[in-house]
């Protein structure tokens, strides 16, 4: 890469993955954001990173935006000789809110954009499509970085081709309850059984069925359509707290899920809730069953990744 004065700014949603009986499929991005600004450079690597994870992240080639984007270079054969990076991340980490696909999907748009900068021509092969295949490689599963990189609602599977995704504009809004404690994926995957009952699969395909029509059109069917047969219940050793919270929320009539891998938990509400003196009711009510959480009423991001700059 010739330019080194080359930069890109690039704003990537968190996003809940799952939504109940959606496991490794459905996706929603958030409203909540990380900020990344990547340069070229004549050599070395600097990576400054702010906000959450700040000081725990590594800084060198580890670092997960550094990794995803010296990928997406590889494919695009034009690995710049040295990288500034300076991130400001707004997603907490370790909590179900695809903070790893957020820095993921970041990584790769950035390096397309800053190629682009340089050879438009160049960055055709890399086009949507292929990005979503290269960061559901880099994360291992398809459901977060397909919501963080297209926005709105998302349903992510795997072809013949590789993973594929479709994006739906879903009409709800959420709230978001975060524990102080992270839980890790790999342990929260860890539990999961090889094989289910088939009466459970049976209940989970009519609900996940349910669910893109509940988002959509049905907001009174959320509550049913985000009942899950698949991970949650097995995943109780891990977030016993959030299991509980899942429960009290759901005996109290709402469409409460665990976010991700956990342990946040995500509540779905009808588009009614937007109304900011609904929202505020709802946060009021939530808070009362949920003392030390951190509750965050969140906007459904509708736009995915995006570059500027
Ligand atoms: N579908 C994944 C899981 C999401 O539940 O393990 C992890 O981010």
């Amino acid at each position: 890469m010739r330019n080194s004065d080359a930069v890109v700014a690039v704003r990537a949603p968190a996003s809940s993955a799952n939504l109940g009986p959606g496991f490794d499929s459905f996706g929603l991005a958030l409203a909540l954001y990380d900020d990344v600004e990547m340069a070229a450079a004549p050599s070395g690597l600097q990576v400054d990173v702010t906000g959450e994870g700040a000081g725990e992240v590594p800084r060198d080639e580890q670092h997960l935006v550094v990794r995803a984007a010296r990928a997406a270079f590889d494919l695009l054969g034009h690995q710049p000789p040295g990288l500034r990076l300076r991130g400001h991340n707004r997603v907490p980490h370790g909590r179900g809110l695809g903070s790893s696909a957020a820095a993921i999907v970041a990584g790769v748009v950035a390096a397309r954009a800053l190629v682009h900068l340089e050879e438009p021509g160049a960055v055709e092969s890399l086009d949507d499509a292929a990005m979503l295949r290269l960061a559901s490689e880099l994360e291992g599963h398809p459901d977060n970085v397909a919501a963080a990189l297209l926005g709105g609602f998302t349903t992510a599977w795997v072809s013949g081709s590789g993973v594929r995704a479709v994006r739906v504009e879903p009409a709800v809004t959420t709230v978001v309850l975060v524990p102080d404690s992270p839980v890790s994926t790999t342990v929260a995957r860890g539990l999961l059984p090889a094989e289910v009952p088939h009466r459970d699969a049976v209940a989970n395909s009519g609900r996940a069925a349910l669910l893109p029509l509940a988002l959509t059109t049905r907001p009174d069917l959320l509550f049913e359509a985000t009942e899950d047969y698949l991970h949650q219940d097995y995943r109780e050793p891990a977030m016993p707290e959030s299991l509980s919270l899942v429960r009290r929320l759901r005996d109290d009539g709402h469409a409460a899920v665990i976010s991700g891998a956990g342990p946040s938990v995500l509540v779905l509400c009808g588009a009614a809730h937007s109304d900011a003196a609904v929202s505020a009711k709802l946060v009021e009510r939530l808070h009362g069953v949920a003392p030390g959480w951190q509750i965050k009423p969140m906007a459904v991001d509708r736009e995915g990744t995006r570059t500027a700059g």
